[in-house]
């Protein structure tokens, strides 16, 4: 399983990461990106079918904001750091 979520703090409102993965990354009102999975949480499980969208996003951004793990995140982006 894998698990994602936006660091809000580095992302720049690029806008890449909604492009490539309509159905995990959405945008606050400022543009800047949140995982509409579990609003931004990390701790549930991308589907098996998004994993392809989630990694081209991962590899578009611009800032690294898109962190992937194989564990819960609880929130945190830099839990895994
Ligand atoms: Fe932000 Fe990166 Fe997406 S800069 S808008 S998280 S592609």
């Amino acid at each position: 399983a894998k698990f994602t979520l936006v660091d809000p703090d580095t992302c720049i409102a690029c806008g890449a990461c909604g492009a490539a993965a309509p159905d995990i990354f959405n945008y606050d009102d400022e543009g800047i990106a949140f995982s509409r999975l579990d609003n931004n949480q990390g701790s549930i499980s991308v589907p098996i079918q998004l994993e392809d969208d989630l990694e081209d996003a991962y590899e578009g951004c611009p800032t690294e904001s898109i962190k992937i793990a194989k564990q819960p995140f609880d929130g945190n982006p830099d839990k895994f750091l």
